[in-house]
């Protein structure tokens, strides 16, 4: 299958420090790439570049084989790369339910929705993501569990084909974990294709197609789960400093 997303060579410098050291790889649609390494090895960095809040230091990314990486973040967003924060940033004082119409309408930018039609998109939206009742709520009332659902709620909204995920299971117990899990296994149902970065090891194994390995911005493996994690280089690197 031809390629959705196609990162090649992307390199980020932070004056001294290789954040992310020539990293190359593609996602298919429908596809489950999960994103793993030690704190600090450059994957919330990778997701910036691909979703265009950073300006990579070199490197090219590639949405349905055209060149992205110089487009602003709003353009790459309208053209379907769309992300969820690892620091979640819902508009205080907005109630849940817009705060999710706002992705909506944004996306429908240049198009005739209106607010209510952005409205109803949003509200399927938070039920796809078993948030509907809280639709009415202020989004800054939200405990850590549902500020994680809104984020992919938001970025549902504006319709995405690449979905870049960072950390939306991070502080959920077991339960959450598993419903999330679910939730990004539907959304793949839809073609749409993912990148997940996840410290929680067993649930990215359950969730992935494939692993991709950074340690201090490089790329130090890629492929199969299993293959993967078993891998001594990772074992070294990431995985004999934790509990799996
Ligand atoms: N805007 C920035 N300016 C300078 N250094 C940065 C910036 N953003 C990230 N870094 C550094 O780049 C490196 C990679 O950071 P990044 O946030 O991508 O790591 P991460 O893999 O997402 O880590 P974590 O698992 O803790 O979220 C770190 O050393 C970080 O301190
Ligand atoms: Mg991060």
């Amino acid at each position: 299958m031809s390629a959705l997303l196609e990162v090649r060579h992307a390199t980020q410098r932070f004056a001294g420090l290789l954040a992310v050291d020539d990293v190359s790889f593609t996602l298919t649609p429908g596809e489950i790439l999960g994103l793993i390494g030690p704190n600090g090895a450059g994957k919330t960095t990778l997701i910036s570049i691909i979703s265009g809040t950073l300006a990579a230091t070199n490197g090219q990314v590639l949405f349905l084989g055209e060149r992205i990486d110089g487009l602003p973040a709003f353009r790459r967003a309208r053209l379907g790369i769309g992300r969820t924060f690892q620091i979640m940033r819902p508009f205080p004082g907005m109630s849940v339910l817009d705060n999710v119409a706002v992705g909506a309408l944004f996306r429908r930018a240049g198009g005739r929705a209106g607010l209510a039609q952005a409205r109803e998109q949003a509200r399927a939206c938070l039920d796809f993501v078993g948030m509907g009742r809280h639709a009415d709520q202020r989004a800054d009332e939200l405990g850590g569990p549902g500020r994680k659902r809104l984020e992919l709620a938001k970025a549902l909204a504006m319709q995405p084909k690449v979905l870049l995920c960072d950390e939306v299971m991070a502080g959920l117990n077991h339960v959450e974990i598993d419903e999330v899990i679910d939730l990004l296994r539907k959304v793949r149902d839809q073609g749409i294709g993912l990148l997940v970065i996840e410290h929680v090891i067993k649930a990215i194994k359950s969730l992935s197609d494939r692993l991709l390995v950074l340690h201090h911005g490089q790329k130090i493996a890629e492929g199969a789960p299993d293959a993967v994690l078993s891998d001594p280089v990772v074992v070294e690197a990431y995985l004999g400093k934790r509990r799996t």
